[in-house]
């Protein structure tokens, strides 16, 4: 079996112990061997990152998995002999994201932490230190894969390729979500079903949707299936006959763009009376599991880490380190440079899109070209994510702007420039590429 060393940043993440878990798996299995797992955080996140670190000793000691697992302040010492350097970071952590779900909303517009302005502000922060990451990766560890989960995973991952020439692609649980639905709704192993996947990060869309290499996509959108995803993606039921005209199942995100005031009516009444944003809700929920952590006797990962949003996360990503390690090709939806895959976008852009993983790294598959009904709302996104991508690493303010503009839930020229004022003072400390710049 292959063994090999594995970086995490932030290390301190309440979802870490489910990467592990992964990790274990897939020793368990024998397709490789985390025997050396470096975890990084920064200075406010060591306390968590040891209580996580702790835990993580305890579930692999439980299982039996031999490994050395450290934890890191300094992330150059960690990268050392790394092969695959996973990012899951947050920049200014849970209380920025508070701030990008909570400024929007004073705008009258919604609020989250990757779509919209809330997930245009958590770009700005992140994408200058991803791209530091990047260089420190390609200083100590030149051949390694950088796996991006930091949010807004696409638009990260966008600037990456652009900018940083590190081996690198972004990932996402959406469209794994996806296929377990519709794996457990037809009662099948999950590795008989595979999908066709193209768009952009939270704005992608399944065209095609396959058991043992058969099309059942029409089946699918036919049966009561389609129900429990409308329930799960929270559109309302009348809503089936329209995604089986347009026969895609889009993300979920979708439903920020498509009922956007069902969404900012929901919100603002959320934060009327007290129960706050999503940011509130994981704040609580991750006190009650880091009380789990905390226990010296769990070795087992607790129930409540479902209430994150992220699950499956560990099985995308773990995924394609097995297929890379081991060059055994494995499909699954990635975000990587286009190349001509997604017809009606630049071959030079970043795209979520269906690929094959092997030993090269991630190969986009070719896809259809989406209906013109969803291809316009995807092209305005990705003019929006470039100008993003462009303000963040020049710290370009005609360009932040422009973005918001170009952002189809920003109502306009006057709500873009208010907008961008309040994420720029909101966000100062981290965001020094703006300092001393005109709005
Ligand atoms: C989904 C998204 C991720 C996001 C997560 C949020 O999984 O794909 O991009 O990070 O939800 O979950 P949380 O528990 O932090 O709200």
């Amino acid at each position: 079996m292959k063994t090999v060393k594995l970086a995490v940043l932030g290390g301190g993440s309440s979802y870490l112990p489910e990467l592990l878990d992964g990790v274990i798996k897939k020793w368990d299995q024998g397709e490789f061997h985390a025997e050396s797992i470096a975890l990084v955080d920064v200075p406010e996140g060591k306390e968590r990152m040891e209580t996580v670190a702790a835990f993580s000793r305890r579930m692999m000691a439980k299982r039996g998995m031999p490994c050395r697992l450290e934890t890191f302040l300094d992330r150059r010492e960690a990268f050392d002999g790394a092969s695959f350097v996973i990012s899951q970071i947050r920049v200014g952590g849970m209380k920025a994201r508070w701030n990008d779900e909570h400024v929007p909303l004073r705008h009258g517009v919604i609020g989250q932490e990757t779509t919209g302005p809330g997930g245009f502000a958590n770009a700005l922060r992140t994408i200058p230190v991803s791209l530091d990451i990047a260089r420190d990766v390609l200083d100590i560890c030149p051949d390694a894969w950088l796996l991006n989960f930091s949010n807004p995973s696409g638009l990260v991952t966008e600037a990456l390729v652009r900018h940083s020439g590190v081996k690198t692609f972004g990932l996402c649980n959406v469209p794994i979500g996806i296929k377990m639905g519709v794996a457990k709704a037809l009662s099948v192993d999950p590795s008989r079903v595979s999908m066709d996947v193209s768009g952009l990060n939270h704005l992608s869309f399944v065209t095609g949707l396959y058991l043992d290499g058969n099309d059942v996509f029409d089946r699918l959108l036919e049966s009561p299936v389609l129900a429990a995803f409308l329930q799960a993606m929270k559109f309302p039921p009348e809503f089936g006959r329209y995604l089986r005209y347009l026969r895609l199942i889009p993300a979920s995100y979708l439903y920020y763009y498509w009922f956007t005031d069902r969404v900012l009516k929901s919100q603002l009444e959320d934060v009327q009376k007290g129960t706050g944003t999503r940011a509130d809700e994981v704040m609580r929920v991750e006190k009650e599991l880091f009380k789990e952590y905390e226990k010296p006797d769990l070795a087992d990962l607790p129930s409540d880490l479902k209430k994150r949003g992220g699950a499956f996360y560990s099985d995308v990503a773990l995924a394609a380190v097995s297929a890379i390690l081991r060059n055994s090709p494995v499909e699954e939806a990635l975000n990587v440079q286009n190349r001509g895959a997604v017809p009606g976008l630049e071959p030079d852009v970043v795209v979520e899109v269906s690929c094959m993983v092997d030993g090269r790294g991630p190969q986009p598959l070719s896809q259809k070209r989406l209906p013109t009904e969803v291809l316009g709302l995807v092209r305005q996104v990705k003019g929006y994510e470039i100008l993003t991508v462009k303000a963040a690493v020049e710290g370009d303010a005609e360009a932040a702007f422009f973005a918001l503009l170009n952002h189809p839930l920003v109502p306009g020229a006057d709500a873009a420039l208010a907008i961008l004022k309040d994420i720029l003072e909101t966000n100062r400390e981290h965001l020094p590429q703006f300092k001393g710049k005109r709005i």
